[in-house]
């Protein structure tokens, strides 16, 4: 296939088939006197009386077709009845447009076909949108009609870049000596931090498969059979609460490599997102691609997301605060908290109400609250604190800070975790707010050195940074048993404009260390042989050193792409509530279905 999404340079020769010559969007102004025959839709009609227009769209571009009466009546009449999005194949001679008709919205602008013959395979409804004007429509009516919805420009645009980034995907890892194999998509519940997709068992009545969280222990198995190098374009599902970047069945660029450490996992990475910028956007990335430690991120940018298309840089200001006469400074810092700050240029952006609503931010993610310094002129504190500030405290943070006149000063006091990430979101927050991030140019980051446990929302349960098979650090693995949140893992994500697009480890390979982490986990020894046996057992066998990673493929496309959700490159995605609008899934099945897999719907009753 030669059809790229290079804008204009289409070459078509591949679609040539016994209804066309050609394709819409390869019409210019040097096919004139030239008769083609193309097929597509009807995209408009304009009825101007003594002429009839038809813009023609096939996924290539679009093109203007003129119905003259006084050079054939037959088409002409034909026209006069034809609706928008009937399928049509047409005859006709290129001409090219005089000066003052030209269409400069359109690459065939300069061009028009005189029709001689028009032929209607088939008739439409009147669409419930017009395909190419979706800025009002909701997304819902969109998503009922998609079919509709990916005949416009936008989704064709799109649904091929995915095609493409897939096709470099698959060239690189090829040339990098890459297996790609299946796995089962009907498979086995091995929790990874979201709920599972059940699917009843006919055969086995009360047992159930589970869909594929990701392909993650089937990859490392395949590494234990020796393939070396493996990789898979793999869906995988998971049931979890959905985001403008979450769906429920997304896919993963996932590959796996014996024999490694993770230089070499960060290397390959680097080289195969390389190669999708070269070409795919023909972009060149700079490589390396920097690296930042998990808790430096935290420290300044407040998330292990860091978009680092803009500086506006978190600061830690305990130290000033240390004899505070701010109550909450002072519990904070007893406590072994800590004070950070962001610094905001001009205060005057920022009403009253604007200053309430940042400070809401602050407490709906998590904060006691957010206190904010307006610096005045000659340098002096305006704040609901500021007769709590000490003359030197005052001297320490515009010193330390480079404070100036009309900076706002915003603070948020309280255990490290929370303090960085509440500053994070601010952080976002303002750099949308004041056009911080620049339009258009992508920055990538790794960010590497995990902790290999994070405490879970009740705060006393361990739960994995990443998941339960990420080999500990070795310089910190001697504290497993001792103090295990002080143990760091040898995990990397990759975050691109703020968002992770992937993420990775190497893999625990030893059996004993692999039953400890699941100890620790407080996984029970049944469910720990119910859920990994299988896993274990497989370990005991001969395990190379191994490790990989995995991309997410449609989060990526829809970054590169500039597009704000998921759901843009993605054929049939689900909304919000994880329901299909086109198939009206999830949907009610037969007794019957629901007998042959053994199952009892107990219907919620309602009040
Ligand atoms: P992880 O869970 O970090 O790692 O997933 C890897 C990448 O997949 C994408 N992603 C998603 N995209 C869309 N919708 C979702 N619901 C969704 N969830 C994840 C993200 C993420 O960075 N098995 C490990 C990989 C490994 O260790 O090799 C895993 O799946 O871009």
């Amino acid at each position: 296939m030669s059809l790229k999404n290079n804008k204009n340079n289409i070459v078509c020769n591949d679609y040539q088939t016994i209804m066309r010559t050609n394709l819409c969007g390869e019409i210019n102004k040097s096919f004139a006197g030239k008769e083609v025959t193309l097929c597509g839709w009807v995209s408009s009609r304009r009825d101007h009386g003594k002429l009839i227009f038809i813009d023609l769209r096939d996924f290539s571009g679009v093109i203007q077709l003129v119905f003259d009466p006084n050079f054939d009546i037959q088409p002409y009449n034909t026209a006069k009845d034809i609706r928008s999005e009937y399928v049509v194949s047409i005859k006709g001679e290129v001409k090219e447009r005089s000066k003052d008709t030209i269409n400069p919205e359109l690459a065939t602008g300069e061009a028009e076909i005189v029709v001689s013959k028009i032929k209607i395979f088939n008739k439409s409804k009147t669409p419930p949108f017009t395909i190419e004007k979706k800025e009002n429509i909701d997304e819902i009516t969109r998503l009922k009609y998609r079919y509709l919805d990916l005949r416009s420009q936008d989704m064709q645009k799109n649904l091929r870049l995915k095609h493409d980034v897939i096709v470099s995907t698959r060239q690189y890892l090829n040339s990098k000596g890459f297996v790609e194999i299946e796995t089962p998509i009907l498979a086995k519940s091995t929790p990874e931090g979201a709920r599972d997709f059940l699917v009843p068992s006919r055969l086995n009545t009360g047992k159930f498969y589970a869909l594929p969280q990701s392909p993650q222990l089937f990859k490392q198995i395949l590494m234990f059979s020796g393939f070396d190098r493996c990789y898979q374009i793999a869906r995988c599902f998971r049931d979890e609460d959905l985001r403008s970047d979450r769906q429920p069945e997304f896919t993963q660029i996932d590959l796996e490599m014996s024999f490694i450490g993770i230089d070499d996992v960060i290397n390959l990475t680097d080289g195969l997102i390389y190669s999708i910028f070269k070409e795919v956007l023909n972009e060149e990335i700079k490589l390396p691609i920097e690296k930042i430690s998990w808790k430096e991120s935290m420290e300044k940018y407040g998330t292990d997301k860091p978009d680092m298309r803009f500086e506006l840089l978190i600061r830690d200001i305990s130290n000033i605060f240390k004899n505070s006469k701010v109550k909450i400074f002072k519990n904070v810092l007893d406590n072994k908290g800590i004070i950070k700050s962001l610094v905001v240029d001009d205060f005057s952006k920022f009403t009253r109400k604007e200053l309430d609503n940042l400070v809401d931010l602050a407490k709906k993610n998590g904060a006691g609250g957010l206190a904010w310094i307006k610096i005045e002129k000659d340098m002096s504190f305006q704040s609901p604190i500021a007769k709590f500030i000490t003359k030197s405290e005052k001297r320490d943070l515009i010193e330390s800070l480079n404070l100036k006149e009309k900076n706002l000063l915003l603070i948020v006091a309280d255990e490290f975790i929370k303090t960085c990430s509440v500053l994070g979101v601010i952080r976002n927050y303002l750099g949308n707010k004041l056009k911080l991030i620049k339009r258009g140019g992508h920055k990538f980051i790794w960010v590497c050195d995990f902790p290999l446990f994070m405490l879970d929302d009740t705060g006393k349960r361990l739960s994995p940074s990443h998941h339960p098979f990420t080999k500990p650090d070795e310089k910190t693995s001697k504290f497993l048993s001792s103090d295990p949140l002080k143990v760091m893992s040898m995990a990397y994500d990759i975050v691109l404009d703020g968002k992770e697009i992937g993420g990775g480890s190497i893999r625990i390979d030893d059996i004993n260390l692999q039953r400890k982490i699941f100890k620790l986990l407080k996984i029970d020894t049944e469910k720990i042989e119910e859920n990994f046996g299988f896993f274990l057992r497989s370990l005991d066998y001969g395990v190379p050193p191994h490790g990989g990673i995995a991309i997410g493929l449609d989060r990526l496309v829809m970054l590169i792409g500039g597009l704000d959700s998921i759901r843009e490159v993605i054929a049939f995605p689900k909304t919000q509530s994880a329901s299909c609008m086109l198939t009206n899934s999830p949907s009610k099945v037969s007794g019957e279905q629901l007998k042959e897999v053994h199952i009892d719907v107990i219907e919620e009753k309602k009040e």
